[in-house]
């Protein structure tokens, strides 16, 4: 039986007790990938930060909420599958440092220090070379270029690409428009669909792209 590792949702940085940073990430496409691989059999197991809706029922589930317990959690299961896909939308930054008490507010400007968060996708090229990995990549200019760079500098097997525009906003919505770029440099342009058709076809074309490289 096929295994395949999905993140899902946004991760959300605490600055203290109740205040984070975090982005608008739904989780609706994460988890359409998760029913698209169970409906063609595959073992599913999903790592997923907080999102607007409930996760479907899969094989292992592992809830996460900051960027490090995602990496943590990518890198404990990643070796036991064939396929990764990293459809998480991690925050780039984290808060330089936690406050344990509730940051009082005041009158003055409030100065944030944010470190960067590891890059979780990137790094998991050394540590499962041998799994077919995919990306996203959510672009509002020059989409192209820099999908195409991101598939290159994390060692993708597959980037899917979305262009958020005025007419496709992506997040939150039931519907996407995307694009995917292979290593092999072949590009497929989709048209407009509801993000469980594109999970599918995204699956399925996965499932096709690792038979013909021979994984
Ligand atoms: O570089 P960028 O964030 O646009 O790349 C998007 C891809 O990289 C997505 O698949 C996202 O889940 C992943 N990513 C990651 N760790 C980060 C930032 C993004 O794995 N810190």
């Amino acid at each position: 039986m096929l295994r395949i590792l999905i993140t899902a949702g946004a991760t959300r940085e605490p600055l203290d007790p109740v205040r984070y940073i975090s982005n608008r990430s739904s989780g609706k496409m994460g988890y359409a990938l998760v029913r698209a691989a169970k409906k063609r059999g595959l073992f599913v197991t999903l790592i997923t930060g907080p999102a607007d809706i409930l996760p479907p029922k899969t094989n292992k589930i592992i809830h996460i909420e900051t960027a490090l317990e995602m990496k943590r959690a990518v890198m404990k299961h990643i070796c036991q599958n064939d396929i990764f896909i990293m459809c998480a939308a991690v925050a780039d930054y984290r808060a330089a440092t936690y406050s344990r008490k509730k940051i009082k507010h005041h009158n003055k400007e409030w100065v944030l220090r944010l470190i960067r968060n590891p890059d979780i996708l990137k790094s998991t090229f050394s540590y499962a070379p041998h799994i077919y990995r995919v990306g996203f990549a959510l672009e509002t200019h020059a989409p192209y270029e820099n999908a195409k760079q991101k598939l290159k500098s994390k060692k993708l097997d597959m980037i899917v690409l979305n262009c958020i525009s005025k007419k496709n906003k992506v997040l939150g919505l039931d519907v996407s428009q995307a694009s995917f770029l292979m290593a092999n440099g072949a590009k497929e342009e989709l048209p407009m669909m509801t993000k469980n058709k594109l999970a599918q076809i995204l699956i399925d074309r996965i499932l096709k792209n690792r038979d013909q490289d021979d994984f």
